[in-house]
């Protein structure tokens, strides 16, 4: 035998009425509720009136049929105000709970996270273009003995480098060094040509601290040592550096001298700010000096163990705050170390 059907007959009009009384139930239940509540628990204390409207979706079939599809439209009307009502009620407890006034629709304000300081920038770019050349990273200690930064470098025992006035001791034969080129001495001690390195770090002079001095600043040493090396190499490589660095081949070289390079040369560079023309940047030149450098001593192979008849090498020493100095237009050098934010945020990335 066929059981009758379970669900009696509902009339449109009956369908309809209790649409409208769950719409009504929603809007009380949601307004009667502590606006700072996540929509998730909202939900779950609204759990029995899903249940119902799902009872009012499977109720559609006991509507005659000619009804159905008035009925299926208020069941869609019902189930779209369910969503739009639990979307306001989000809107408002959001702003309730940051606070009167706020518009969340308005975007958030960024917070500056810090940046690669301006002479870092310098360091990286230099690092990264004689990495492309073959060249690897070396350091060396920042306590020093005077034979590494003196003696084996060729100074002669009399040098005024070696005062009081310019070096900082930090005991007798120790010091604080004043430039990276000790850290060549001890490069070539520990490794047989052929030889490539790049050399950061700090150095320290006795200095007054002023706009164009520093105690303590960046260096960075270049060194290659190898069998056949010439001159031709040192002004090759640099001139490749200039040209990739500052985006110009526009570079000079003038005779120089330093105790642990023969011959040697500083290189300059066409003034940036100026483009050539003299400004007071370059001191009306059209030329900003970058680096020294020269074909290493002789002394300063036999010093470090190398054997100076086989092998002949070139090396470079140049500052990286200076050369940010300028790429920046900075005319202080001391707004490079004195950490003020208004100074960073513009130029720190
Ligand atoms: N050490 C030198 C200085 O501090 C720079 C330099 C390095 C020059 C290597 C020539 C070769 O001024």
């Amino acid at each position: 035998m066929l059981l009758p059907r379970a669900s009696p007959a509902v009339t449109l009009d009956e369908y309809l009425a209790q649409a409208a009384a769950l719409r009504d139930e929603l809007d009380q239940r949601l307004a009667a509720l502590d606006p700072g509540q996540r929509l998730d628990v909202v939900k779950g204390l609204l759990k029995d009136w899903r249940a119902r409207l799902d009872d009012l979706q499977r109720a559609i079939t006991a509507v005659p049929a000619e009804s159905r599809r008035p009925a299926g439209s208020a069941l869609n009307d019902l189930k779209r105000h369910f969503d739009e009502a639990l979307a306001a009620y989000a809107t408002r407890g959001a702003g309730a709970a940051a606070g009167p006034g706020l518009d969340l629709t308005l975007p958030g304000r960024e917070q500056w996270r810090g940046g690669v300081h301006p002479v870092t920038q310098v360091i990286d770019e230099i690092r990264e273009i004689f990495r492309e050349l073959g060249f690897t990273v070396a350091v060396g200690p920042e306590a020093e003995t005077e034979w590494h930064n003196f003696t084996a470098l060729n100074f002669p025992a009399d040098h005024p480098a070696m005062d009081l006035h310019d070096t900082l001791y930090l005991d007798e034969g120790v010091m604080l060094r004043t430039h990276t080129s000790p850290v060549q001495i001890r490069v070539l001690q520990q490794h047989t040509p052929p030889v490539r390195v790049l050399i950061p770090g700090t150095v320290y002079r006795r200095d007054f601290f002023d706009a164009s001095h520093a105690p303590a600043f960046a260096q960075i040493e270049g060194l290659a040592v190898d069998e056949g090396i010439t001159f031709v190499d040192l002004k090759a490589c640099l001139t490749r550096f200039a040209t990739r660095f500052f985006g110009t081949a526009r570079t000079r070289f003038r005779p120089s001298y330093f105790p642990f390079t023969e011959p040697s040369a500083e290189m300059d560079v066409e003034c940036q700010l100026c483009k050539g023309a003299g400004c007071a940047g370059c001191k009306g030149s059209g030329w900003m000096e970058i680096l020294g450098s020269g074909m290493v001593h002789p002394n300063v192979l036999d010093a470090a163990g190398v054997d100076s008849e086989r092998y002949t090498g070139w090396a470079f020493g140049m500052g990286p705050g200076r050369i940010a100095m300028q790429r920046f237009g900075i005319p202080d050098i001391r707004t490079l170390y004195d950490s003020d934010m208004r100074f960073l945020r513009q130029v720190a990335r």
